[in-house]
């Protein structure tokens, strides 16, 4: 049977540390979903459908992945698309707090969806689709730390609004 797991995020925008837990995904999954939701706590800077061309340019070259957005539960959308696994990154301790309740949210609502954690590799551990903009705002140079094509959508986005 094909282990399909859903990778669920803001995506805002898609960062090398994303990138690298949907690679070690796929050691673990057949099949990856990745999936713009809407999280309440956060204003974006991309639109959806912005959101997902930097994640259709950025993972061109990976096979078994595909793409998507939801408006809605995050476990109802897991169900929906059959996948055995809901696949979170996790950072250092600060994110832990956070992962962790909504795992056990997420358990609440739906008892046939797990989470799985994947540690962060150790050269993004330091950084978050929100410290990128806020240094990219400023001109700061994330070469390293973002896909070229989002190297570049952040640098318009932001001289268009100045
Ligand atoms: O990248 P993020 O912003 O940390 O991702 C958070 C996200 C989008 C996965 C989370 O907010 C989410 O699952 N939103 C959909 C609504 C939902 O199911 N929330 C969790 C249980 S209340």
């Amino acid at each position: 049977m094909e282990r399909t797991a859903v990778y669920p995020g803001s995506f805002d925008p898609v960062t090398n540390g994303h990138l690298d837990i949907i690679q070690r995904g796929l050691k673990i999954f057949d099949h990856i979903i990745i999936t713009i939701l809407d999280n309440p706590a956060k204003q974006t800077l991309f639109s959806v459908n912005e959101r997902i061309a930097l994640l259709q340019e950025s993972l061109k070259d990976i096979e078994n992945i595909e793409i998507d957005s939801y408006n809605g539960l995050l476990v109802d959308y897991a169900q929906r698309r059959h996948a055995n696994a809901i696949l979170r990154g996790m950072r250092a301790v600060s994110d832990f707090e956070y992962e962790f309740q909504m795992a056990l949210m997420n358990r609440r609502l739906n008892r046939e969806v797990q989470t799985v954690f994947l540690m962060t590799g150790l050269r993004w551990i330091f950084t978050s689709s929100s410290i990128i903009k806020e240094a990219a705002r400023f001109g700061g140079n994330i070469e390293s730390m973002v896909p070229p094509v989002v190297q570049k959508q952040l640098q318009k986005k932001f001289a268009a609004m100045t």
